[in-house]
């Protein structure tokens, strides 16, 4: 196992009913003058901006709102709620929503103290060093953004969607209730199970084999999502299944199954570029991919491919070769995505097949002009980077 750090310092308020907590969390963490930050209309729709809001005011906890928050979120919208905090002395930034809004209120929360370019953080011009304090009322389990020190966000000027990792922003707060989630569309829910599992499989995918204890509880939360989402798409108000895939969300992405792994992350990458041309739900993007990726680079670990086939898919091993053990896997793990409703190409995803151009604009984007490789299992460079999407496509 390789050596790591474990920092995980978000309290997790779970269960029905937790959001009526929210105002005395606020308090806890010393909050005064809060942005409640959120989408489009869900939690506008379902009643629960209006909770958190009374819940802000039960404790004397005065607050602005700042809404329109779009998947893929913008970072338009991040210089608005960078000036709206300052103008309004902001000292604390509360998401209600999912990724989008929680990535955005990062962002947010990086701006406001800082005196240049907030994207500059994104491009690696610059490093933060200060953060408002972000805490999260979540409404949808896909991008772990709750417990992670990730921030993702797009760039209208050139498309470009760009991640950026810093401690300082992992919230202080999630609160989760799983009833939150039964208004869920049933696409929404399965691309954030594809998001979940995607995850867990960039650090589970790795040449570090001796690592059982993170394996187990890697192969735990894959074959949990995979059984409870058939549950919640049949039955959308089921609140145990609801409840295992919002947990699982979250210990796919606090790094927990990411100890003593190096993880290899191309999938993402490579996704990436996809929802910044297209601006696709990130959770389908990794499912058109993921299986073209798996094809081209399983033979630099075959026997983690097949311990996935059999401990997570279910691949009975018929001892003829680790390889079509692995291989089985893969189209097994392609038969879950087209199961729940998922593309398994870009013509899938999209309608129709990437253009050339489009391709090798992805590609240019994703390699930085040629400069950078993605990807640990196997490095991936420009021309690997245009052979995954063609197999995509
Ligand atoms: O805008 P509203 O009306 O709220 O609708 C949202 C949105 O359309 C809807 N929704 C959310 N909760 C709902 C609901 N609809 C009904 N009932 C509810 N309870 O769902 C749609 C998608 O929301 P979004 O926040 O975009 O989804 P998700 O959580 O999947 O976030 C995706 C973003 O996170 C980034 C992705 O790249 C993408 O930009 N990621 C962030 C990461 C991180 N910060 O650590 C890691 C991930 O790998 C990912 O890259
Ligand atoms: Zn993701």
């Amino acid at each position: 196992m390789k050596d790591f750090i474990y920092y995980a310092p978000t309290q997790v308020v779970f269960g029905a009913l937790s959001e009526d907590k929210t105002g005395k969390l606020v308090k806890q963490y010393g909050g005064t003058k809060v942005l409640v930050h959120y989408g489009g209309q869900s939690a506008e729709r379902s009643g629960l901006l209006d909770k958190i809001c009374r819940a802000l005011e039960a404790e004397g906890i005065a607050y602005v709102k700042l809404g329109g928050v779009v998947p893929n979120p913008r970072l338009s919208k991040v210089h608005e709620g960078i000036e709206l905090c300052r103008k309004e002395k902001v000292d604390f930034i509360l998401a209600v929503g999912g990724g989008s809004v929680i990535d955005s209120a990062k962002a947010i929360a990086f701006g406001v103290p800082y005196e240049g370019e907030v994207w500059d953080f994104y491009m690696g011009r610059a490093h933060a060093e200060a953060c408002l304090p972000v805490a999260t009322v979540l409404t949808i389990p896909a991008a772990g953004s709750e417990m992670s020190n990730s921030t993702v966000i797009t760039n209208e000027d050139g498309d470009l969607k760009k991640g950026y990792s810093n401690n300082l922003c992992r919230c202080k707060f999630a609160v989760m209730n799983p009833e939150r989630t039964y208004t869920l569309p049933n696409y929404q829910t399965a691309c954030g199970v594809t998001d979940i599992m995607m995850h867990t499989m960039e650090r589970y995918f790795s040449h570090d084999d001796d690592m059982t204890v993170t394996d187990a509880i890697a192969e735990s939360i894959l074959r949990t999502v995979k059984d409870s989402v058939f549950e919640v798409l049949k039955e959308p108000e089921n609140y145990v299944h609801r409840a295992q895939i919002m947990w699982a969300g979250s210990l796919a992405h606090n790094d927990l199954t990411g100890c003593g792994t190096t993880g290899d992350w191309a999938t993402h990458q490579l996704e990436h570029e996809l929802s910044a041309l297209f601006d696709v739900a990130h959770g389908a993007g990794l499912a058109a991919l993921w299986g073209s990726w798996a094809r081209y680079v399983y033979k630099e670990n075959v026997t983690r491919f097949a311990q996935f086939a059999v401990n997570v898919m279910g691949v009975t091993n018929d001892f003829k070769s680790p390889e079509h053990t692995a291989l089985a896997g893969i189209e097994a793990m392609e038969d879950f995505y087209r199961a729940i409703g998922m593309p398994v190409s870009i013509c899938e995803l999209i309608g129709r097949q990437a253009t050339d151009e489009e391709i090798k604009l992805m590609t240019d984007k994703c390699s930085s002009g040629g400069s950078a490789t993605t990807g640990n299992l196997k490095v991936l460079h420009r021309d690997d980077m245009k052979n995954i999407y063609r197999m995509a496509n």
